[in-house]
């Protein structure tokens, strides 16, 4: 069984899609143990409520210092003794030991086709925006192992979506969850839990 910890800032439809897949058994062999949101009026943490995921709220905020968030945050999480950690629209920096400790073990998603619109500053809608003021017709998504770097991990799993005339940066992020995101990522969650997945010579190897 995997236990899965999720992280969350927002409006939580990633881990919306990640509990449908649990519930309804397109993935299998997992259970998430908890969700950690760095905002307190996350509505992904209600989401977790109404299905009855432990859940709770730690934030830099909170702390006089980052290496005393780090230090707690990085508790928090092992409190729950994932497998894996799910990085589901987490806008915190990620500590420098929780990626060395979970090497491997922490996935994210990000809203287009590494190694196109990612890196520092393309994050949400300035990702979809700066794809379509270069006028890209394709699009996507990918999951990716977090490393040290900034969406430079090893990739798993990506999915393209085609840009259409009209399309407005919301639109575009619209499409993308729905065609994309909401799929790869509990696909690779479910690859993971049945040991498809393997990292060597710092790139996923993916059996399906
Ligand atoms: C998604 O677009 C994800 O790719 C990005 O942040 C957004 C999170 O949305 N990293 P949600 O909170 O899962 O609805």
């Amino acid at each position: 069984m995997l236990d899965v910890v999720v992280l969350v800032s927002g409006g939580g439809t990633n881990l919306q899609a990640i509990i449908d897949a649990v519930e309804s058994g397109s993935i299998t062999n997992t259970r998430i143990t908890g969700v950690i949101s760095n905002n307190k009026n996350a509505y992904a943490l209600l989401r977790a409520r109404d299905h009855g995921i432990a859940n709770r709220c730690i934030s830099p905020k909170d702390y006089a210092s980052r290496e005393e968030f780090n230090e707690k945050f990085i508790e928090a999480v092992d409190e729950w003794k994932p497998d894996l950690i799910v990085l589901a629209g987490f806008l915190v920096v990620i500590p420098p030991a929780m990626i060395s400790k979970y090497r491997n073990r922490i996935i994210n998603i990000h809203p287009s086709l590494i190694p196109s619109f990612c890196g520092t500053g393309f994050y949400g809608l300035k990702v979809h925006e700066a794809a379509l003021s270069r006028g890209v017709k394709v699009v996507g998504a990918t999951v990716h192992f977090v490393d040290e770097g900034t969406d430079t991990g090893p990739i798993i799993l990506q999915k393209a979506v085609e840009v259409e005339l009209d399309d407005t940066p919301e639109i575009l992020q619209k499409r993308v969850m729905e065609q994309a995101e909401w799929k790869i990522l509990p696909r690779a969650i479910d690859l993971i839990a049945n040991g498809k997945v393997t990292v060597r010579a710092g790139k996923a190897i993916v059996s399906q």
